[in-house]
């Protein structure tokens, strides 16, 4: 079962996804050679709670932080700590709030310092290719849609598209069906009905999709060792493209 979200619920995803969208623009400023991801965290749970909000990800099937923290080759869920990070590392910071009892999600990859051309064209289309997935979050439209959006843009441009992770649908729960695929073929999966509420988070990879989780039972990171970028946002579908809750402008 999919919830359509009304003008109640809207208004609530609408709070809780600024709290996210203002803290992912204070860490454009954080996020420099010498921070460690632990000290990140920290701001981010501060500044989650000083909302009133409760970070989403902490205790949740028991991960230990506020934030997914995850350097160069890590995918997703890497969790913080003492490491310092580098000029020309990237990190994806992916975070979650709870307001009220409704809960938005999303990530972005920031360069630390200055970056290669490699790690600044992986970055770029990683962002884009979100965007280009959640403009097709439209009434009428099929699921796949979006991932079919993401995988044509990225994998041109010798990308590939993480497939044992995908989005996920968003409301009252961080995760709720259906889930989203980063991959897909036009027209297939269920219709898009406005009211859906999505986290769409394309991970994607300078080299091979595929992926492994080390000991620490969440880091994920890429099989090759080469880099990866994740976006995430949450969005409601709305008429004609979907509302961004989880950016400021
Ligand atoms: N954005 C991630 C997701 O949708 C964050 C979950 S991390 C966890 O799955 F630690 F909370 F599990
Ligand atoms: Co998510």
């Amino acid at each position: 079962m999919i919830e359509l979200k009304g003008p109640a619920e809207i208004l609530k995803m609408r709070a809780a996804g600024r709290i996210i969208g203002a803290l992912l623009e204070e860490f454009s400023a954080k996020v420099k050679p010498g921070v460690s991801t632990g000290e990140l965290d920290l701001f981010a749970r501060r500044f989650i709670e000083a909302k009133g909000a409760l970070p989403t990800f902490l205790g949740y099937q028991g991960y230990p932080a506020t934030i997914c923290a995850s350097v160069n080759e890590e995918v997703v869920h890497g969790i913080p700590g003492p490491r310092k990070l580098a000029e020309g590392d990237i990190i994806g910071i992916d975070v979650g709030a709870t307001l009220d009892g409704w809960v938005a999600d999303a990530a972005r990859t920031y360069a630390v310092g200055k970056i290669g051309p490699e790690a600044r064209q992986l970055i770029d289309a990683t962002r884009e290719a979100l965007d280009k997935g959640l403009d097709q979050a439209r009434d009428g439209n099929h699921l796949q849609d979006i991932g079919f959006a993401v995988q044509s843009y990225v994998e041109p441009k010798g990308f590939s598209v993480v497939r044992d992770f995908v989005g996920h649908g968003i409301g009252r729960k961080m995760h709720e069906s259906p889930q989203i695929p980063n991959y897909g073929k036009k027209g297939l999966g269920l219709k898009i009905k406005k009211g859906m509420a999505f986290a769409i988070e394309p991970m994607i990879n300078r080299g091979a999709y595929q992926v492994k989780v080390l000991g620490d039972g969440w880091t994920v990171v890429t099989r090759d060792g080469s880099l990866s970028a994740h976006f995430e946002d949450t969005i409601i579908v709305s008429d004609g493209a979907p509302e961004i809750m989880t950016r400021l402008s």
